[in-house]
């Protein structure tokens, strides 16, 4: 199969390729998708693959909100268990990890100025395959967001190593940030929505800020609000949204660049239960169809119910890295 990202909208630029797609046919379906809702927009292949004009949507993906829970028999049996427990990925493949990792820490050590005796992240090595879902988890203050803000590189290791799709990131040059920005989608628990754009505006500014067509613009936007749930809400303003609206918006603006990689830093802090599934059902979608999901969280029922990739931070070291894990005793210390 062709590459799932940048096979038709080159930009011309040296970084626009820095990270590669996993095959999105080695993933399986999400089961709440048909193939039309995931295929036109997520796996952009080939150059046919131009966005097919809005005729009919098809299915939404079934977004649970508060106001419209999971209403069948199974739906509450698996509810009862947890809520969680229908994205749990027992069945599915584990990604194999070969190849050139995604993402790379080789020793690292990140050292504020203002805390120069105590490490966010001491002597950190990991690796994260492309396709990979991965939890960070730890109690507040363990290092959770400098990890994910070395990956974007918002920040820059005191020392060793931070390699992004074969970029070292302790030796890139400023200028070439942005184009490994334009590579990493990010979703932040405060959505981080601009109150004076509605939805429509708010993602289409993330493609105008690179210098996108307006015909690529006028496309892409609704077929990515069409995938998060939200075609019927493009002229919205955010304080017209409910919190997991906005954050389905965020990470509509988040993939809307189709990225291969996205980081999210405790995406449902602020949402609870019922329309945090809504967001986990989307970002495990997002990652079925080949990209690289890293995301940090407290939320302990999600990921002891999810059974995905386990890293966990203490006072900024690794104390453990599992494959299908859980959260561990972090939440309760
Ligand atoms: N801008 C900063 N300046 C100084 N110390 C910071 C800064 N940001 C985070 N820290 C410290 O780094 C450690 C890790 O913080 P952080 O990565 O935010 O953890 P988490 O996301 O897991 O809550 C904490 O001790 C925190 O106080
Ligand atoms: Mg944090």
């Amino acid at each position: 199969m062709a590459s799932h990202f940048r096979s038709t909208e080159r930009q011309g630029s040296e970084g626009d390729d820095l990270l590669q797609p996993v095959a999105p046919e080695t993933a399986p379906q999400a089961e709440t998708l048909t193939p039309e809702d995931t295929g036109a927009f997520l796996k952009v292949a080939a150059p046919e693959a131009a966005p097919a004009p809005a005729v009919e949507a098809p299915e939404e993906v079934h977004v649970v909100t508060a106001a419209e829970p999971e209403a069948s028999p199974a739906a509450q049996q698996q509810v009862s268990e947890s809520v969680y427990s229908s994205l749990a990925s027992d069945d599915a493949p584990v990604v194999p990890r070969t190849g050139t990792p995604t993402v790379s820490f080789k020793n690292v050590t990140l050292i504020y100025p203002a805390q120069p005796n105590k490490p966010a992240l001491d002597d950190v090595s990991l690796d994260i395959y492309p396709g990979e879902f991965v939890f960070v988890v730890g109690h507040s203050g363990s290092g959770k967001s400098s990890l994910l803000r070395l990956i974007t590189r918002e920040l820059k290791a005191s020392s060793g190593r931070v390699i992004v799709a074969g970029q070292d990131l302790t030796k890139m040059r400023n200028k070439k940030v942005p184009y490994l920005r334009r590579q990493i989608g990010t979703v932040y628990q405060d959505f981080k929505l601009l109150p004076d754009k509605t939805v429509y505006e708010n993602v289409a500014f993330a493609l105008e800020c690179i210098g996108k067509p307006r015909s690529v613009i006028k496309a892409q936007v609704p077929e990515v609000l069409r995938l998060v749930g939200l075609a019927e809400r493009m002229h919205h303003f955010p304080d017209q949204l409910s919190g997991g609206e906005q954050q389905r918006v965020s990470v509509a603006r988040a993939m809307v660049n189709r990225p291969p990689l996205l980081v999210c830093d405790e995406p449902t802090g602020n949402l609870d239960p019922a329309i945090s599934l809504g967001i986990m059902k989307l970002l495990d979608l997002i990652n079925r169809n080949g990209t690289t999901v890293i995301m940090a969280t407290h939320d302990r029922e999600m990921v002891d119910s999810m059974r995905k990739r386990v890293i966990a931070l203490e006072a900024g070291h690794v104390v453990r890295d599992q494959e299908r894990g859980g959260y561990g005793y972090y939440g309760a210390l």
